[in-house]
């Protein structure tokens, strides 16, 4: 494959994460949307969510000196400060239920630490990058504001917290991710990698998904 442009190289990578968002919503991997909410299943998510924010800090972070340009590396310090204070936020929210707000930290599905041992492995930014902001965070919007509409009526904090606080930072962060690609991810082996990266991403959180699911009692 030859080098692609930008914005055909980011195409093609939104094109392979709509793919698996399609097959993802067919098989229903999506934290058990049609099922009914109860409290336990709320804490479980925010158990679920705690272990997301706060590895997609830990990853992120390790990338931050190898950054050539100060105006990125300076934004992705405040994803990952960021994600940490949604971790922490979930963390208390958790404690106000009466729940353990590390039960998944400290004892993770075995494909949520597949997903996440991936990304830690994965030998460049770009690939980081692709995997996890510009692939299955992408995600987090839409989940989020089905988990929302749920949790609403049974939980009206937990909604206000993904609403008013995590969904309107996710926002502010969108633009980093096809800015730091569109920048470095110039090269065809590169760009390989990232699709490949971010198919395999896109898998493993499928996975991870389906295993919260099958361990959730709903
Ligand atoms: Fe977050
Ligand atoms: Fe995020």
């Amino acid at each position: 494959m030859e080098a692609l442009r930008s914005d055909a190289f980011l195409k093609r990578l939104a094109e392979q994460r709509e793919e698996m968002w399609a097959k993802m919503t067919a098989e229903k991997k999506s934290y058990g949307a049609e099922k009914p909410l109860t409290q336990e299943v709320v804490v479980r998510r925010l158990q679920f969510g705690v272990v997301m924010e706060r590895k997609a800090a830990e990853v992120t972070a390790r990338w931050i000196p190898h950054i050539p340009d100060l105006d990125i590396q300076r934004s992705l310090s405040e994803y990952v400060a960021n994600e940490l204070k949604h971790a922490a936020i979930l963390r208390e929210r958790i404690a106000e239920l009466k729940g353990d707000a590390d039960a998944l930290w400290k004892n993770p599905l075995r494909e949520l630490k597949e997903l996440w041992d991936y990304h830690a492995s994965l030998g460049s930014f770009c690939e980081l990058v692709a995997s996890v902001q510009y692939g299955h965070e992408e995600f987090f919007p839409r989940t989020s504001r089905s988990f929302i509409q749920r949790v609403e009526s049974i939980d009206p904090m937990t909604a206000s917290i993904y609403r008013d606080t995590l969904l309107v930072d996710e926002e502010a962060h969108e633009w980093l991710a096809p800015e730091a690609l569109r920048r470095y991810a110039l090269d065809a082996e590169t760009q390989r990698r990232c699709l490949e990266a971010l198919q395999k991403g896109c898998e493993l959180f499928a996975r991870a998904i389906q295993s919260f699911n099958r361990t959730t009692i709903h």
